[in-house]
Order: structure tokens, then C-alpha cells, then sequence
């Protein structure tokens, strides 16, 4: 297959990326996958006519793989079009161009699409309600693309990704912990955080499933996450543990958290859906967790 990934500088791109380039199952000569990672550069998702000058100057692909976003939840406020040209618009145009050249299509998506309210673990059949702009334009996205591909498609919603590279949740509480003595956390915010590499792996595994090989299947959401429920406070905790840092943290509720944009205070999601169809194993949290820590310390 040609697969093109977008987002190739992003958390996810980076880890999808690492996986092929050391995965010998998938480069083998068995497998002729070839994989085409591409940034802003090559293709630029703000500009509809750069999406269609690369897809006009590109050979056909048979699989997209969307890992490129507009992330910024709390920019996302001031830079809404922008969000929703990247998060909506852009997902129609792939989406439309993948119905066209008959390619399948990969698209990540957020638990963040909820509002967060239910206690219960959210399965992919809950109904949706955004709750700021970023949460909107992700909604958007899936609800065009369903749409405009109702077959050959997979909508992969992950949560609190965080990975060895960019900025996310793991960097920025290492980094605060060596400056610091005390730092404050949220703790009535519930998930259950999302390895990068852990999600690549699972994406590579699913594009060798016959469930996915097989042309013409309905277009599906699945759920995505470690396993385990915690707080972002355990979360910090947990980060601060292992790599035996001294510093305190204090739980704060989300009303409390210095933010002017409005989270979901619950988004902890059932995997059961992705386990079951693609028969794959999700790890604990604190076990991805201790994998990621240990890649950060050899690269320091
Ligand atoms: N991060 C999270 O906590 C989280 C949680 C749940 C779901 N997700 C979803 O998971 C997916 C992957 O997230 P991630 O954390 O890997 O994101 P990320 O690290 O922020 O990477 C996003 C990538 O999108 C690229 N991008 C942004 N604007 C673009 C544009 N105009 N044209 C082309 N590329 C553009 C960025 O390029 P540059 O590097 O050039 O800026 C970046 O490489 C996204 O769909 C996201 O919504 C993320």
C-alpha cells in the first residue's frame, strides 16, 4: 500500500513514523508498504488549494492516515476559523478527495467531542456536545467525514495524548518539577492518557487486519485510550514518582485551573469496541508511562 501520514512533525506523525522505521514486520519485503510522511510543508491543511496541488502533483495513495490538527485548545478560542479550516474543513476536503481516488482513510479524533458530564465510560454510539471551539471543530471534522465516507473509513478518538516528543502534559510537569518546589494540578478532570506510540502501534496493527483490509466496510469510530482512570493530579504524580522528584502537588478542581477556555470534566472512554474488532491489548497507564520516562532518559 502507499500511505500517506499527515502531521509528520506532530506527537503522533513522530511516533508513527519511529514505529515503521524500526518495525521490520512492516517493512519487510512480505509488506510493500510505503510510507509517505508529510508536514506543512509539503501539504498545507490551511490552504484548500494546497491540499489539491499535492494530491494533483502525488500519485494515487490507498490509505491516508490524518494525524495533523490544530491542537491549541485554548488559541483555538481567539483562532477559530483557523481551528476549523485544520480540524473541519480540511478533513472534508481529504475526506472527499479519498472517496474520489477510492483510498481509505485514517482520522484521529478526541474524546474531547464529549461534554464530559456522564459518569459512566463513554462508548462510541454516546452522543456527542462540544464545549469549546477546538472540541467543535473536531466534531465537525468526523461528523463531514462521515458524511462524505460512509464506508472505508476509521475515526480513532484518543485522549490526553502525550508522547517523548513536543509539547504535552509529561514534558512541561517534567520540566516545571526541576524548576519549582510545589505546583498545583487538577483533580476532578477524568481520563485515561493516551501513549503516542501506543496509538501508532495500534494503527499499524489494525492496516494489516483483514477487518480493514477488506474494501467496502462501514465507516467506524472506535475509542482509544491506556487503560486505568485518573486525574490529571495522579497523572503529575505518577510523572514526579518515577523519576523521583521532589516536588509537592497540590490538587485544584477545574473551576480553579487559570484557563478562560471550558474542558470536559469526565471524558474517560470504553475501549471495548477497538479490543473486540481488532483484537488488539491495551497497556496500563503507568506501564506506558514508565516506557515513555525511560526513552526521555536515554535521549537526555
Ligand atoms: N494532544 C492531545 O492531547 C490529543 C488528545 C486527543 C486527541 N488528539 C488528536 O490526536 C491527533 C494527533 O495529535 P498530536 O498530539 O500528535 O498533535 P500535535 O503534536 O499538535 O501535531 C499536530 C500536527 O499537525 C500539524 N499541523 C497543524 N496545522 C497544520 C497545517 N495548517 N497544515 C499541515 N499540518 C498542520 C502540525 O504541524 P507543525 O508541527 O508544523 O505545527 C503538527 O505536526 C490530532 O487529531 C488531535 O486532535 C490529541
Amino acid at each position: 500500500m502507499r500511505i500517506l501520514v499527515t502531521g509528520k512533525n506532530g506527537q503522533l506523525g513522530r511516533s508513527i513514523q519511529k514505529l515503521v522505521n524500526t518495525d521490520s514486520k512492516i517493512n519487510n519485503n512480505q509488506s510493500s508498504n510505503d510510507f509517505i510522511f508529510v508536514g506543512r510543508e509539503e501539504m498545507d491543511l490551511s490552504s484548500e488549494g494546497n491540499i489539491n496541488h499535492y494530491f494533483g502533483n502525488n500519485d494515487k495513495f490507498d490509505l491516508i492516515i490524518n494525524c495533523a490538527a490544530y491542537t491549541q485548545v485554548d488559541r483555538a478560542e481567539q483562532e477559530s476559523e483557523l481551528a476549523n479550516q485544520i480540524n473541519h474543513l480540511a478533513v472534508k476536503q481529504l475526506a472527499s478527495i479519498a472517496n474520489e481516488q477510492q483510498t481509505r482513510l485514517i482520522h484521529i479524533s478526541t474524546d474531547y467531542v464529549f461534554d464530559g458530564e456522564s459518569d459512566k465510560p463513554l462508548i462510541e454510539t454516546d452522543i456527542p456536545n462540544p464545549i469549546n471551539v477546538y472540541c467543535r471543530t473536531k466534531l465537525s471534522g468526523e461528523k463531514a467525514l462521515q458524511t462524505l465516507m460512509p464506508t472505508n473509513a476509521i475515526i480513532i478518538r484518543a485522549s490526553w495524548l502525550y508522547s517523548e516528543y513536543g509539547n504535552n502534559f509529561v514534558n512541561t510537569i517534567l520540566k516545571l518539577g526541576k524548576e519549582r518546589d510545589e505546583l498545583s494540578v487538577v483533580s476532578d478532570q477524568i481520563g485515561s492518557p493516551t501513549y503516542a506510540a501506543d496509538l501508532a502501534d495500534v494503527i499499524l496493527e489494525i492496516i494489516k487486519h483483514k477487518k480493514f483490509r477488506d474494501a467496502g466496510q462501514t465507516t467506524q469510530i472506535y475509542h482509544y485510550s491506556n487503560e486505568g482512570k485518573i486525574s490529571w493530579y495522579e497523572f503529575a504524580r505518577e510523572i514526579f514518582k518515577i523519576k523521583k522528584i521532589e516536588c509537592l502537588v497540590n490538587p485544584i478542581s477545574l473551576k480553579q485551573y487559570p484557563s478562560p477556555t471550558k474542558r470536559p470534566r469526565n471524558t474517560l472512554m470504553n475501549k471495548d469496541k477497538i479490543v473486540r474488532v481488532f483484537n488488539i491489548k491495551i497497556s496500563n497507564w503507568k506501564s506506558s508511562l514508565n516506557t515513555c520516562m525511560t526513552i526521555l532518559k536515554k535521549q537526555q
